[in-house]
């Protein structure tokens, strides 16, 4: 393994603003865009953080995504706790066993299969609001609003009872807490599986109209796929479904709230190009699924003119890219009308988000509808004192205290324009 002088720890600190990736990012990124960093066990990987290069590194089948590949960087002791899995989940495997697995779900997650989701979308979302504008405030957005719009959507879709919500939602708390140790989070994730092994087998004598149902009646009975690779499936659905979007729409809505003009803009907006482009961009300027997309070399490769040899970790970072000026004028600046849409927020290549049309449909849905509801919609407390998740798999904010001026002031059934533009 080549080792250079200059070795910096990963993942890095977080600087003053809590929207911003760590600022020991952007000098890498001018000067030595592929370096070394040294992770919490002592193990060494290298960090690419040019937008290019990002990209080549994920779309490059020569780097694997499967944790169990010697050499695979494990960048906290979470990760560490993950890597033992019997039947990892899909995300974590290479092809053919990846891409075997994806295609299962592919047609639950295309953009007509999701827009068919649009009403019930609009519908959770109308109801959370009704009961924000109803209760006392402040009101936390976390509680009341971002966490169980994904919750109720991914549970109504997979066959999740929601009622159980609190339970699904404090085990993935455990298994995405970066500094758990390796025996917590697998005990997490042990107790996650056997929750959801007990729903799947009920689906293989008791059918149901939904994507595990489907899953089982389809392939698990037709011995295409096991109860295990079901079951990692399912969690991998459940945690992915609502830990990121609700994180996204979290710090968002913070994003938002501190560009009143914009929000005024996205919330006025008949446009529906102008929603879109305002979600792609808090999703570029965000990137909450953070610290870097995790690979290692099969083969001797060269990325960015360096070279990387067989059996070397390599972090592709997604948060550094996201803010490359060679691929975004003005990078650090929110711009909702913003036009590229190459960020890679999603990653890229073939572990690109299984979920993203869900993901952007419950976006574009849900920024418009809290602002058009809440006009004057405001954080009662200065966002510098917030709780952030920089210790979590998925980046974020924990509680957002929100007041307005007077309950149900902004219309109900609020235009939706990219549903009008669908139509
Ligand atoms: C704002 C919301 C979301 C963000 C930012 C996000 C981000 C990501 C990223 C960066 C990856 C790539 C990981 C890698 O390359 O190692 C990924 C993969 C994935 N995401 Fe998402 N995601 C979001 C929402 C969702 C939702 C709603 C679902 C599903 C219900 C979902 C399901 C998945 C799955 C299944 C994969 C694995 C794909 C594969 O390995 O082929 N995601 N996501």
């Amino acid at each position: 393994m080549t080792t250079t002088e200059q070795t910096t720890t990963f993942p890095m600190a977080r600087g003053a603003c809590p929207f911003d990736p760590p600022p020991a990012l952007r000098p890498l990124r001018e000067h030595r865009p592929v370096s070394r960093v040294r992770l919490w066990n002592g193990t060494e990987a290298w960090l690419v953080t040019r937008h290019a290069d990002v990209r080549a590194v994920l779309a490059d089948p020569r780097l694997s995504a499967d944790m169990r590949t010697p050499g695979y960087p494990l960048i906290s002791p979470a990760r560490a706790g993950r890597a033992g899995q019997d039947t990892p989940p899909f995300i974590v495997l290479d092809d053919p066993e990846h891409s075997r697995l994806r295609r299962m779900l592919i047609s639950d997650f295309t953009m007509r299969s999701t827009e068919s989701l649009r009403p019930m979308v609009t519908g959770i979302v109308d109801d959370l609001l009704d009961a924000m504008a109803a209760g006392p405030r402040p009101v936390d957005l976390v509680t009341a609003f971002a966490l169980p719009l994904p919750s109720l959507v991914i549970c109504r879709m997979l066959g999740v009872p929601y009622g159980d919500h609190e339970f699904f939602q404090a085990v993935s708390a455990r298994m995405l807490t970066s500094a758990s140790a390796p025996e917590e989070v697998a005990a997490a994730s042990d107790e996650l599986r056997a929750y959801l092994r007990g729903l799947v087998e009920a689906k293989v004598d008791d059918p149901t109209d939904d994507l595990l149902g489907r899953l089982v009646q389809r392939r698990v009975r037709a011995g295409e796929l096991s109860v295990d690779e079901a079951v990692s499936t399912a969690s991998l659905l459940l945690i992915a479904g609502h830990e990121t979007t609700a994180n996204q729409l979290a710090l968002g809505t913070l994003v938002l709230l501190d560009h009143p003009e914009q929000a005024a803009e996205l919330r006025d907006t008949s446009d529906p190009t102008v929603v879109v482009r305002a979600v792609e961009e808090l999703l570029r300027l965000l990137t909450i699924v953070h610290n870097a997309r995790a690979r290692v070399a099969t083969e001797d490769l060269e990325i960015g003119g360096v070279r990387i040899a067989a059996g070397e970790g390599v972090l592709a970072s997604s948060e550094s890219a996201n803010r490359d000026p060679e691929a975004f004028a003005d990078p650090d600046r929110l711009d909702i009308h913003r036009a590229e849409r190459h960020h890679v927020a999603f990653g890229f290549g073939v572990h690109q988000c299984l979920g993203q049309p869900l993901a952007r449909l419950e976006l574009q849905v849900a920024y418009p509808a809290l602002l058009r509801r809440f006009p004057d919609l405001r954080v009662t407390r200065d966002p510098d004192e917030l709780d952030y998740r920089s210790d979590k798999v998925v980046y974020g904010v924990r509680e957002v205290p929100v007041s307005w001026g007077s309950a149900g002031k902004g219309s109900r059934r609020s235009p939706d324009p990219v549903a009008h533009s669908a139509a």
